[in-house]
Formats: C-alpha cells, structure tokens, sequence
C-alpha cells in the first residue's frame, strides 16, 4: 500500500475515488453538499456513498488524533468491499502537523491488517495507493518536511504494531519459543543496526534464573533468552526493554478453568511488543541504544512440573515462594530484570500480560503503567495518550507490600488478598529492582488491551499490538527532552 503526500490541489489529483471526511459542525461543509445529504438524508455521521460521483463521505469527530486514526479507518474498511485501486483525500490537520500525518497512516495501516492465515477464503484487497493532497493547508505553520516525517513515522509505527500482532496472533502449536527466537533473529537478518542472541535452558542454569526454568520444567519445548539490540551511532541513552513472553500459559498445576485458558496464547503479547518496538526504533534510526530482553517459554503441567509449595532461588538471590503456578509471569521477569539491569540501563521498562486483576480494574482497553517515579510514569502516560493507547498510572501503595509476604521464603509469588492484584504483582517485580534502578523502570501491565475479544474503534478483533506505539512514542519524547 503506497500512501503520498502531494503538493498540489485534490482536482490535480488522479484517484478512482475520493474521501471527504465531513465535521458535523462545519456547516460550510455541510451547506456544499446540501442537496446530497439531503436526498440520503445523511446528516454528517458515519458513512454515506456516492457511488455515481466516486466519493466517500465519512465522519470526523474531531481534529483529535484518535478521531483521525478512526475516520480513515472507517474510511478504508468501507472501501475494502469495492472495487477501488486508488483513492484521494484533502490532509486532515490537527494541533500538530507530524501527529496529524502519522495518525492518517496509522489509521490506514490498521484498515489493512487482517489474521486470515487459517481461513480457506482470504478477504481480496483491492487499494493500492491513497493520496494526500495538500489543499487548504497553506498556513504559515504547516511545512511539508513535518507531513513527510509524519506520514513515515506512522508507517513505521503502525506496520511494527501489525508485526507484533502476527506473532501474538499466531497458534501455540506454531508459536512455540523455538519460532520466537527464529523470528527475533530474523529481524537481525533485516536490519543491520540490530543483533541478536538466543540462550538456552544450559545458559539460564549457569546464570542461575532458576524462576524462568521452574516455569519451563512441564514443557516439551525448551525455554530460550532472547536478546535483542540496536545501537546508534549516535546513541544518547541506553534503554532495556523486558517482555514476558509466554508462547502459552495453562496456568500449570493451578491449572486455568477451561474459559481463561483460551486466549493464553497471547501471553507472548509482551515480548512480540519489544520486538515491535526495536523493528520502529531501526526503522526510524533513533539515536538511542535499545535492548530487548524476552524471556520465552510455555508455562504446562506434568509430572515434571513446578508446584505450589516449591521454593525458587532467583538470579537476585531473592527466594520466592510459589503459591500458584499460574503467577508464572513474575518468576520469569524477576530472572530476566536481574539480568536486564546488568546492561546498566539508563531507562528499563517491562511490558507483560500480568495479571487479570489489571483487566479488572482499567478495562480490555487500558494499560497500567506502574513503577517508584511519579514523574517518569506521568510523563509516560502523557505520550501514551498521543499515542493512541490508553494507559493510567497504578500507584504502588506501600501498605499493599505487606500482602506479598512469605512465611518461609523472601516474597510470595501471590497475594494474600483478592484486592489490587495488578498492583501487587507491579510490587513483586520491584522486589528484583537494585537500589540504584527503581526510579528508572516502569512495569507496564498490558494483559488487558494486548488480546481483544471484541473489535472496537479501529482495532479488530485478536491481538491490538499494545505497547508499540506508546513506547516507541516516549523514546522520540525522550529524545526531543535531550535535546
Ligand atoms: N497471563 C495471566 C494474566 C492474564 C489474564 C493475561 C487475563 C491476560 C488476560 C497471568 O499469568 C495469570 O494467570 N495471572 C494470575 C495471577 C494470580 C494467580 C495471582 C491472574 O491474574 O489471575
Ligand atoms: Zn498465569
Ligand atoms: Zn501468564
């Protein structure tokens, strides 16, 4: 799909069809098309066709980037069913010229994006080109370098979002940590600022990540470290981004009832975002050294497997009393944190589909930043919202601490309480952050948005790519402060 940007007027241009993206209280623009609306009585909402006239009119909500992002989606899901190879449109502009382009492609890039790998039929995709024109965007503040980074940067960052939805959408019998490693070194293979090293079981036993292979144990597949990096030249901060990457959780010997298992392999939704965001970073050549620690296995059960009442020794020496196995994602971050912070990074941040109790509390369509520093986690939430994706700050109440105390070990890898759940397990991971990183790492709990049930605004049903855009967002935020 080719998306252009033209310096010339929407009639110079040569499209099958053109969009008109209508505002319900731009009466001008409502008066133009006067007795059209009128014979369709179409007052401005949705989507209406002018198959005779080859024009699409489709509603705009607002000038907001997230109503941008869904007016072309809207727009481009209404075209798939006709027969259109090239479509045309004036530039929808915000606040900010290089949000506005990016959240046009992105909202386009979305439209495109479709898991039909397993269907016999595949859907037909007829679009080949959208161009926008530069019409009425003449204003002293609009420069035609800023639509172009725009429009790149949300190329970039919407095709990485549908790349990490392809590896959360795919099968466990398909995806196992094997094909995860493939994949991770695959991306080394594309791109030459990026490498990547795989571990395996010999290598987590030496450095003694004795919480990851515990959860391995019941698996027919062996675990695998995955570590990814990129390095500018140019690099002014050294950023490690963790994910948990579970290819399936069972839930292990505190096996999930049938209903919540399904679905759990998205519990790699984590990690295949890391992968997304070192992809962009690339991509977009950021002046930044960028390391993606993955921690990748199945959590199952056997006769092998990891119990309820075992005590793990973890890579911090902190032992950890298992009193669910389904709380497998903390055991494997606990290892993969330690082993992150000996990159010395000046940022670390881990994404995870942690827990239920995160979906429970903000909803399927929001994440939980937490972490120690208030600043970095609203400064975090400001650019998430930018971004497109919904995030909301959880704060680490210190008297919820005393809920993950163990009687016969250092911490509990539950709570004693059916309560603040998401919060607890943010508190248990801090139990594996030195001294000296707790004000530079935020854990973002993405167990609600990463895997969506139902379809909303303009993302489908299946894996949304949570994580992409708001992280690869705050490293150009972060990049922009170091200026
Ligand atoms: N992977 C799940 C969390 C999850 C639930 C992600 C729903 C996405 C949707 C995690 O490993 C888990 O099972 N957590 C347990 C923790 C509990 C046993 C303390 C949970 O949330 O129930
Ligand atoms: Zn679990
Ligand atoms: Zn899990």
């Amino acid at each position: 799909m080719k998306i252009e940007f033209m310096q010339k007027n929407l009639s110079a241009i040569k499209a099958d069809f053109e969009l008109i993206f209508i505002q319900e209280k731009n009466s001008k623009q409502l008066n133009a098309y006067k007795d059209f609306f009128k014979l369709y009585n179409y007052k401005g909402e949705g989507i209406c066709l002018d198959g005779a006239n080859k024009r699409l009119f489709v509603e705009l909500k607002s000038l907001n980037y997230e109503d941008i992002r869904l007016a072309f989606f809207n727009a481009l899901k209404s075209l798939e069913k006709l027969n259109v190879k090239s479509v045309k449109t004036k530039s929808i502009v915000g606040e900010c010229v290089v949000r506005s382009f990016a959240s046009m492609a992105e909202g386009v890039i979305f439209a495109r994006y479709c898991f039909d790998r397993y269907k016999s039929e595949k859907q037909p995709s007829h679009l080949e080109k959208i161009f926008f024109s530069q019409e009425e965007l003449n204003a002293k503040n609009f420069s035609k370098e800023e639509a172009l980074i725009g429009l790149h940067r949300g190329e970039v960052l919407a095709n990485a979002s549908n790349f990490t939805k392809d590896i959360v959408n795919e099968i466990p019998q398909i995806y196992t940590p094997l094909k995860m490693a493939e994949d991770a070194q695959n991306l080394a293979k594309t791109y030459k600022s990026i490498s990547c090293k795989v571990y395996d079981e010999k290598f987590l036993e030496k450095e003694k990540m004795n919480a990851f292979l515990a959860v391995n144990r019941a698996s027919s597949y062996p675990p695998r470290l995955i570590h990814l990096s990129y390095k500018n030249k140019n690099a002014k901060k050294k950023v490690v981004f963790v994910g948990k990457g579970l290819t399936y959780d069972s839930g292990g010997l505190s096996l999930k009832p049938a209903d919540y298992m399904l679905t759990m392999k998205a519990d790699k939704s984590g990690a295949a975002a890391a992968m997304g965001v070192i992809k962009a970073v690339a991509e977009l050549n950021l002046e930044l050294e960028v390391h993606c620690i993955l921690g990748v296995t199945e959590n199952m059960i056997g006769g092998n497997a990891y119990k309820p009442d075992d005590v793990l020794i973890s890579r911090e020496g902190v032992s950890i009393e298992v009193r669910n196995t389904d709380a497998e994602g903390r055991l494997v971050l606990a290892d993969c944190l330690s082993f992150a912070q000996d990159l010395k990074p000046d940022l670390l941040i881990d994404m995870a589909t942690l827990t239920g109790a995160c979906v429970v509390g903000l909803g399927e369509f929001t994440s939980g930043i937490m972490g120690n520093n208030e600043n970095l986690q609203n400064e975090f939430y400001e650019v998430s919202k930018k971004s497109g994706e919904y995030a909301c700050v959880l704060h680490f109440n210190p008297h919820l601490r005393e809920l993950i105390k163990s009687k016969i070990a250092d911490v509990s890898n539950t709570s004693s309480s059916r309560y603040g759940g998401a919060v607890t397990a943010g508190l248990f991971l801090d139990k594996f952050i030195r001294k000296e990183y707790k004000d530079k790492w935020l854990h973002l709990d993405i167990a609600g948005p990463a895997y969506l049930e139902k379809a909303w605004g303009y993302q489908n049903f299946g894996a949304s790519g949570a994580g992409v855009r708001m992280c690869v967002n705050f490293l150009i935020h972060l990049l922009r402060k170091a200026k």
